[in-house]
């Protein structure tokens, strides 16, 4: 089954076209076109995402990134293409919330016949709204305009399920997943843990009850005056720090709710603690360096602490790491070294680095494993939903 996968939830716009093919024992997938086009450098000035901006690029680059996607897939045929009259004014409405998207897609079909795909699967949430409807108005265009069946991604989801993925020969292979399946998912938006005790059917475990991980790194980075996204910033600083081999600095930060005994995090005192540190002080090179490694290995104490007492209270055979911070050399390291160590029987997934940060891969995997059950959306009443949970207690 060919899948072709769009995610716009926050500030890359990408479209991808997978091979799929096996079921929930064993699933192989063969990325057959990847293409994304990343913000970041636009929303940078602004020191985070900004969304009508983001909306805006996403429909201006969706039908380029498409062409690129399907061109890479060799499913592009350019071809003179007479379309059902009726079809441009539907597309027109579908749009009319997307400037010169409609257009610029009603263009495009008419230069390239129908790509031989089985199904689009698009995020729906969560993210920021705006930029996920145009993700989703864009693939009920497509929906309409080749005839084919919509899935409802869930981000997270997608996140979850593409960290299971192993590289394999060409591919990617899903298979062996011991269940019940814990994922720690760890992003700007989010920090929880949740149980997939039987395929796609979740339960909430822990979650932050404040900031996210990837929010406080992004607030930290900021602190000490450097750009955004700051996840990969404070890491350069923290792993400086390491191979330095200099002390830890003298103070000390907070592990919030290490030891009380739920399976929940909170961040923001642990960001507030760095701010008493920073405020009206002049930090050199070193002592930002040393601060950074302090709070990395903060956060990265409470995620696997935590971690380790879901796995308890789960039973979990397999703990699969999701979400932009899980790109975090340091964070990937403990994981790696303690889960080993202290839990030999658990198979820990951690995604590699590309498909850490968000991209349309993680989207066509996790929309597959729906396709397969015939989970399709009903193009009328599909929303985007920008609080879009993924489990509930
Ligand atoms: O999953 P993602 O790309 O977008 C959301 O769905 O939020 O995650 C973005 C978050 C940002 O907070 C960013 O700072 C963080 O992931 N991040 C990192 C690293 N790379 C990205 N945090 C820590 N270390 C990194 N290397
Ligand atoms: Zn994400």
């Amino acid at each position: 089954m060919k899948i072709l996968a769009i995610e716009t939830s926050c500030d890359e716009t990408a479209v991808s076209i997978l091979e799929c093919a096996g079921d929930e024992a064993a699933a192989r997938f063969r990325v057959l076109g990847n293409a994304l086009l990343s913000q970041i450098d636009l929303h940078k000035e602004y020191g985070g995402v900004f969304p009508t901006l983001a909306k805006r690029e996403h429909a201006k680059n969706l039908v380029p990134v498409l062409a690129a996607a399907l061109e890479e897939a060799e499913l592009l045929r350019e071809d003179a293409q007479a379309l059902p009259h009726e079809l441009p004014g539907k597309l027109g409405e579908l749009l009319s919330r997307e400037p010169g998207l409609a257009d610029a897609l009603i263009e495009f079909l008419k230069e390239s016949e129908a790509p031989d795909i089985d199904a689009i699967a698009v995020t729906h949430g969560p993210g920021l709204e705006p930029a996920l409807w145009v993700g989703v108005n864009f693939a009920k265009a497509l929906a309409t305009a080749w005839k084919k069946p919509l899935v409802a991604v869930n981000h997270m989801e997608g996140h979850l399920l593409s960290a299971l993925a192993e590289e394999d020969g060409e591919d990617l292979s899903i298979r062996d997943t011991g269940l019940p399946l814990l994922g720690l998912l760890i992003s700007g938006g989010h920090t929880e843990l949740v149980s997939m005790d039987e395929w796609l059917s979740y339960r909430l475990v822990g979650r932050t009850r404040d900031d996210a991980v990837g929010e406080a790194y992004d607030k930290v980075a900021r602190m000490l005056g450097l750009p955004y996204p700051g996840g990969p910033e404070i890491s350069r600083l923290a792993e400086s720090a390491r191979e330095s081999g200099r002390e830890r600095p003298a103070e000390r930060l907070p592990r919030p709710m290490l030891n009380d005994s739920t399976c929940d995090f909170s961040f923001s005192g642990l960001k507030t603690a760095v701010l008493y540190l920073v405020k009206d002080r002049e930090l050199s090179d070193a002592e930002k360096e040393a601060l950074a490694r302090e709070f990395e290995d903060a956060a990265a104490e409470v995620l696997v602490k935590k971690a380790m007492r879901a796995i308890d209270e789960t039973g979990a055979q397999t703990l699969a790491l999701g979400g932009g911070v899980s790109a975090n050399a340091h964070i990937r390291r403990v994981f790696s070294e303690q889960i080993l160590s202290l839990y030999p029987h658990v198979s820990l997934r951690i995604p590699k680095a590309a498909f850490t940060t968000d991209n349309a891969v993680m989207i066509g995997i996790a929309g597959y494993y729906h396709a397969l059950r015939e989970d399709y959306a009903d193009p009328e009443s599909l929303r985007a939903d920008g609080n879009l949970a993924l489990a509930r207690a």
